[in-house]
């Protein structure tokens, strides 16, 4: 039983006495509980791959910053290397795949990744569940195909990916023969997560707004669309940064949440997502200001959704850099000014 549920009440569109709240990104990065635990292990992959390891440090942030829901500590790159494509994590510097997609054949070496493939993510699942003991829901999460599919081409990020776009005009039947082994590949280990006890799921297309709408339908939505179609056992968030172009089609994805990024206006998305609960989305940057700027803006944005079923978080992921006290004002701010 959940003692804290109020995420997945508020996901499923009902009222709740206060709004939840949690950060993208809160598991890691921020918190030096976190550093100590990643620096006496050889690197990121080690922590992603060592189930106890990654559960400890996905429920730091409930007991240090008092979230109300618990992300799985893991990375969206563990799916392209289930597939067959291996990727390293440069300190200081990010992902890098040392081999990359770049012709069919190299499609055809790849495989739909096998659900056995990623126990170790299934096991932190399990583990964070019982070490949380229903203190607050557990959220899993995958990278969008087409975000997946970006790295898997261009090996890394990047300021353009025009690698991986160029590719949809090139050879768009090659683009779609991976985004659908990637879209198979992803259904199963959502699935999986599930049953490991995962609450609910955020899908993240870090990489929407490189595309433009029609492409974005096309080539991203597409895929969006049949994972969330293959998935009804718990509630879907879509986190599709810097597509306002594509609210008005999110309206008819089967997901329950949409996530909104600092760009967008959340008056204006109430009236497109009538049906949705809506999350999001104070710039990242408000918890470099003082206190009072940050209850500020915090009040602000709690004002623009009134009225909508909300969950509030960060319009993305929660900048390294941040001072964790002022992240844990934030998320003190939210409970305080929606208690009614
Ligand atoms: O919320 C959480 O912190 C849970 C775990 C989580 C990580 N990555 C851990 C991580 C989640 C949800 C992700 C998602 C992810 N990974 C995305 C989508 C969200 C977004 O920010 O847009 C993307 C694009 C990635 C790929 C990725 N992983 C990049 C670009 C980097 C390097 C830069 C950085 O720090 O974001 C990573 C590394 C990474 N993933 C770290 C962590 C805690 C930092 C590395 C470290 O601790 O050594």
């Amino acid at each position: 039983m959940l003692k804290n549920d109020l995420i997945l009440r508020a996901a499923r569109g009902e009222k709740t006495e206060r709004t939840p709240v949690w950060l993208m990104r809160q598991a890691g990065r921020i918190l030096p509980e976190y550093r100590a635990v990643r620096n006496s292990l050889s690197g990121f992959k080690e922590l992603v791959e060592t189930p106890e390891l990654a559960a400890e440090v996905t429920i730091q942030p409930v007991d240090i910053l008092g979230v109300d829901a618990a992300i799985i500590f893991s990375d969206i790159l563990v799916i392209p290397e289930a597939m067959g494509l291996t990727y390293e994590m440069v300190e200081k510097k990010g992902p890098h795949f040392p081999k990359t997609v770049e012709t069919v054949n190299d499609i055809q070496a790849l495989k739909v990744a096998d659900p056995t493939d990623l126990s170790y993510v299934y096991e932190a699942i399990s583990i964070t569940k019982k070490e949380l003991n229903g203190r607050v829901p557990v959220i899993g999460f995958a990278g969008a195909p087409w975000t997946i599919f970006s790295y898997m081409i261009e090996g890394g990020g990047s300021k353009t990916f025009s690698k991986a776009r160029r590719l949809l005009y090139e050879d768009p039947k090659m683009a779609d023969q991976l985004l659908e082994m990637i879209t198979q590949s992803t259904i199963g280990y959502l699935k999986n997560q599930i049953k490991a006890g995962a609450d609910m799921l955020q899908i993240f297309d870090s990489w929407a707004g490189v595309l433009p709408p029609k492409h974005y339908s096309r080539f991203s939505l597409k895929y969006i669309s049949q994972i969330c179609d293959a998935i009804d056992e718990v509630p879907i968030t879509v986190f599709a940064k810097g597509a306002w172009w594509a609210l008005p089609e999110l309206a008819n994805v089967n997901c329950r949440t949409v996530g909104l990024d600092w760009n967008m206006n959340p008056k204006e998305v109430k009236s497109i997502l009538t049906g949705k609960t809506l999350q999001g989305n104070l710039d990242p940057c408000a918890l470099y200001g003082s206190e009072a700027t940050i209850k500020e803006a915090t009040k602000q944005m709690l004002e623009d959704f009134e009225g909508h079923p909300y969950i509030a978080n960060l319009g993305h992921g929660v900048y390294p850099d941040t001072d964790p006290n002022k992240v844990k004002y934030f998320i003190e701010c939210v409970k305080e000014l929606s208690s009614h």
